[in-house]
């Protein structure tokens, strides 16, 4: 079943270019753009044996064995280069998105494009591709019931983002004028004012930093919400 978020997901997917889920669980993304006939094949991976037969499964009752490749294994180890023209990680942290495309550098650097969806620390992501050669092209964003997450796009290229909070909310300018960027702003603030909560009577020089770092976060977010509300 294709949710939103799975839905951006999918329109970010290169057209007639073979795509490698990873950590597809369900396998609904693959499945969908196969049905859509939008990709040529694909490689559905997940690293547990569960989640895996119920990507075979669905990949069964779909007809496209043939198209479909299910692999059991971690990350981008069960790909060659060039074998994936895009490759999607969602659902996953951003630390062990980072981590799994540290493992296999020729294999990231081969793919024609990323989409990630990291489900937290999405500026871990932002930082790692900024650092080895990627390009941010797009960023949306998707609602399912409360939450808002985010998507990233990446290719081969060059970028330097300019302050912290493109790495916190974005590194297109244009994604400032999403419709839900004021909900995904609140979410990070709620999560600064809990770490400005905690440390605010710290007397470590960790905690200290922690907290003006965070302070001057959540008021750069706040300018920004404000800004979206103006608009
Ligand atoms: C929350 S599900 C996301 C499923 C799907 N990608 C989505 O976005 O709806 C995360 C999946 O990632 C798999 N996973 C976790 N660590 C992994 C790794 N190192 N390599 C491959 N898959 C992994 C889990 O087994 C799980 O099925």
């Amino acid at each position: 079943m294709m949710t939103p978020r799975l839905q951006v997901i999918a329109d970010n997917v290169l057209k007639n270019e073979s795509m490698a889920d990873i950590g597809t669980d369900h396998g609904y993304l693959p499945v969908y753009l196969m049905e859509q006939g939008f990709i040529p094949r694909a490689v559905a991976a997940d690293i547990n044996e569960k989640p895996l037969r119920k990507a075979e499964q669905l990949v069964a009752r779909s007809g496209y064995e043939k198209q479909i490749e299910t692999r059991l294994g971690s990350g981008l180890s069960v790909l060659s280069p060039g074998e994936a023209g895009t490759i999607v990680m969602a659902g996953m942290g951003g630390y062990l998105i980072r981590d799994l495309l540290t493992e296999s550098p020729e294999v990231a650097a081969s793919a024609k494009r990323l989409v990630l969806q990291p489900m937290n620390n999405a500026f871990i992501v932002r930082h790692f591709l900024e650092d080895n050669g990627f390009l941010i092209i797009n960023e949306d964003l998707a609602k399912e019931e409360r939450r808002v997450y985010e998507i990233i796009v990446a290719e081969k290229g060059e970028m330097s983002i300019e302050n912290d909070l493109d790495y916190l909310i974005g590194y297109e300018a244009k994604r400032r004028k999403h419709p839900l960027l004021p909900e995904l702003i609140d979410r990070k603030l709620e999560l600064e004012n809990k770490i400005i909560e905690h440390t605010k009577n710290k007397q470590t020089e960790m905690a200290r930093e922690q907290y003006q770092k965070s302070t001057a976060i959540a008021a750069a977010l706040m300018e920004v919400k404000n800004g979206c509300k103006m608009q």
